[in-house]
Formats: structure tokens, sequence, C-alpha cells
């Protein structure tokens, strides 16, 4: 067996990525699609080419070895589990499960079945987070001390059609960003041990100003949009993680870490390229570009941004290959269940530390993912299909 056939669970807005770039990584071959609406996966289907099932009867597939749940987050455990007991090896989107206990029986239920479990995001193993990585790696700023991880914007009712999910329990900055932020920290520092938090609604109500039939209509804001927390690493780092939707503009780079020997600047974790910038001691800024390197050029926009803004690295689907890799010719598995679970439980602790106002240590431990190098990373991609053909 040289490849793992795919299905993918959830057709709609992030799937049309992943079946874009599924094609392009070795060891990965796209079977058929479904999702709880039969005419979503339709579209998609004649769109790629594949075969519209329902859930049921893709998991029913004895052809399909990996299940790609890209469902809403609160569908992600029961779609997971399902997989997992039908014996295909499982990818989810992030959030792993909205609960964590759900969380470890997906982790549980893999390890006992002999599956991989992956878990997105998987942008760190992009250029720019093996890039931080490796500066990190050789002690380009000593041991890490301390840092910050930013993410700061007005919300998503100007963009998204039907932005009410994001201002509800299980919505919020939190569950829905940080995991880009914490898998990048863990993949730099190793794992958290402790964190403390506070949190607010900068603003109770809001309004969708999105072009869509919702326009104009209210929502009542019903978790925390600004959440201020301080990160203690096993490693000693200690590092202030503020993820909020209440900021109409900032300064704060995305992720930035302060060694003894220097400081070190972190792309954007939401990408897979991007500079990373590096001091000696008090010296200046030195940008160093992973845009040469695999997987790290930029190949993607959003129909959503301003014609002004640059096209970013969009390599999504990296993480299946690495899993379809380690499936197949036994190399390490890196954005997994396990990875997965240990933000959750970051994630649940910091909004538990803001409501309680006590510190909440952190049970999971793990060793940081093991390195990707360029020359693996470039080996898992072979590019979309009419380039491998015209090479
Ligand atoms: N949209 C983005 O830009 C984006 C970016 C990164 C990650 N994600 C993550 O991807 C996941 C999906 O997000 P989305 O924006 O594509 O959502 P979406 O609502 O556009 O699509 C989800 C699809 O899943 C289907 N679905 C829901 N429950 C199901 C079930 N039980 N069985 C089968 N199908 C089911 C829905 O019918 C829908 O078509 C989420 O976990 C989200 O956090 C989204």
């Amino acid at each position: 067996m040289k490849t793992l056939n795919v299905g993918i669970v959830g057709c709609g807005n992030i799937s049309g990525i992943y079946l874009q770039n599924i094609p392009a990584y070795r060891g990965l071959a796209l079977r058929a699609c479904a999702d709880m609406k039969p005419e979503v996966a339709q579209a998609q289907a004649s769109r790629y080419g594949l075969e519209a099932l329902s859930v049921d009867e893709l998991l029913a597939r004895e052809d399909i070895d990996l299940v790609v749940n890209l469902t809403i987050p609160s569908a992600h455990f029961g779609v997971s589990l399902a997989a997992l007991s039908a014996g295909k090896h499982v990818f989810s989107e992030k959030p792993l499960a909205i609960d964590f206990e759900q969380g470890r029986k997906l982790v549980d239920e893999a390890e006992a079945r002999g599956l991989l479990l992956g878990c997105a995001p998987d942008t760190f193993l992009g250029a720019g987070g093996r890039l931080a990585r490796n500066l990190i790696d050789e002690g380009a700023v000593g041991r890490i001390l301390s840092g910050s991880a930013t993410l700061m914007s007005h919300g998503m009712e100007h963009w998204h059609p039907d932005p009410e999910f994001f201002f509800k329990p299980g919505g919020g900055p939190i569950l829905d960003m940080a995991p880009y932020y914490l898998s990048a920290l863990v993949n730099l520092l190793g794992p958290v041990q402790r964190v403390f938090a506070m949190s607010s609604i900068g603003f109770p109500e809001r309004i969708v100003t999105s072009d869509s039939p919702r326009k104009g209509q209210r929502i009542t804001v019903e978790t925390p949009t600004s959440v201020m927390a301080l990160l203690e690493f096993a490693s000693g780092a200690q590092v202030t993680f503020c993820m909020s939707w209440d900021v109409w503009k900032h300064g704060h780079p995305a992720i930035e870490l302060y060694g003894t020997e220097g400081s070190l600047r972190v792309p954007d974790p939401n990408f897979f390229g991007g500079h990373v910038e590096v001091t000696e001691r008090g010296g200046d800024w030195q940008a160093k570009d992973s845009g040469n390197m695999p997987l790290g050029a930029p190949n993607w926009r959003s129909p959503n941004w301003a014609p002004d803004l640059p096209s970013r690295a969009n390599y999504r689907a990296l993480g299946l290959a690495d899993l379809a890799s380690a499936a197949l010719n036994g190399t390490p598995h890196r954005s997994t269940g396990r990875l997965a679970l240990h933000v959750l439980e970051v994630m649940h602790s910091i909004l538990e530390s803001a409501a309680t106002g006590r510190p909440m240590a952190i049970t999971t431990m793990l060793e940081r993912p093991a390195i990707l190098s360029d020359e693996e990373a470039a080996g898992l991609w072979q590019g979309p299909p009419h380039a491998a053909t015209a090479a």
C-alpha cells in the first residue's frame, strides 16, 4: 500500500483548500466526500471529481483508510469516534473536540485500535514554523525565558455570513483561534504546565455587518471575547497570551520570544510561511524569509482580503501527508491527537482560570513533535497534479 485512500466528512467553507491540496501531497489519494447535507457533498464531489456518499456509506467503505473530519466543532467528537470505530485513521480540524474528556476518549480509542489520530493545525510544520524551530534548537537566541502571543481583531461579524456561534459558549477567540498559537508555542518550547487568566466581554452586543441575510441582526455575546492569560511552560518560559475580538487596531507581532542571547519573532501561525526575525542580543532585527524553503512560498489569498494584502502560504493537508507517511513508512507523526489534546486542556484551563480566578495546572505532558526536515517536507509535496504531469 503506497497511499492512504482519503474520505472527507464535512464539505463546508474549509473543505475547498483540503480538496485542492490533498492531491498535491504524496501518500494521499482522494476518493469520496460526505456531508449531513447531501447537496453540499454533491457540489464538492462534482467540483473535484469525487464520489459523494452519505456519512454512513463513507465510513462503511473498506477502501477508505483515512477520514478527514471537517465538520463543525460540536460534531468533531461524534464523527471522529465513528470513523475510528470503523477502523479508519482520522485527521480532524481543530479543536479535537469541544470537551476535554471527549478529546481524551478519541486519543485512547485511536491508541487502543492501533490507528493514527491527527488534528489541525498543521501550520507549525510549514516553512515559517520549521525555520523558527531550527533557530531555537540551534541556540540562535539562547534559552527562551519569556515571550508573548497575540491575536487581536474586532471579531467576525464583519465578514462571516452567520457569526452567531462565535459569540456563544463553545466559540470565542480561545477555542477558535488559540490552537494555532498554542500548537506553534508547544512545537517551539514544549508543553505548558500552568496557566492563569482573566477575561472580559468588551461589547455585550454585536451587529452583523457582513453582506448576508443576517445583516443588521443583533447578537447577544455570551462568551468572553478578550482573554489575557499567562502560560508557564515546563521549560520555565513564561508567555503572555492575549486573544481578543474586542480590539480595532494594535501593533503586536503574532509571537515574540525572548531568549538569553537575543529575541525572535515567529511568523503568523495561521499560515505556513512568512519571515522569522531574530536579533543577536540588543542588535537590529534580522529578517529570514522562509519563502524559498519547501512549503513556504506564498500560494493563496482569501476572497475576503483587500487587493493590497499579499498572498500567503497555505499548504493545509500537510498534517495529513505527515500522518500518511507515519502510517505507510513509519516516520514520526507530528500534528497528533495527543498534541491537540494538550492544546484542548490548555484552552479549557485558561477559560476556567478566568472564570474562577485560580491558576490551573496542566496534566497532559508530552514531548515536542519531532523536527520535520526541509528534505522530508519537500518529499511529502509533489505539487498540484498538473504541475506534476508537466515535470
Ligand atoms: N472556515 C475557515 O476559514 C476555517 C479555517 C480553519 C479551520 N476551520 C475549522 O474547520 C471546521 C469546519 O469549518 P467550516 O468553516 O468549514 O464550517 P462550515 O459550517 O462551513 O462547514 C461544516 C460542514 O460540516 C457539515 N456537518 C456538520 N455536522 C456534520 C455531521 N455531524 N456529519 C456530517 N457533516 C456535518 C455541515 O453541513 C457543513 O457543510 C471547523 O472545525 C473550523 O474550526 C475553518
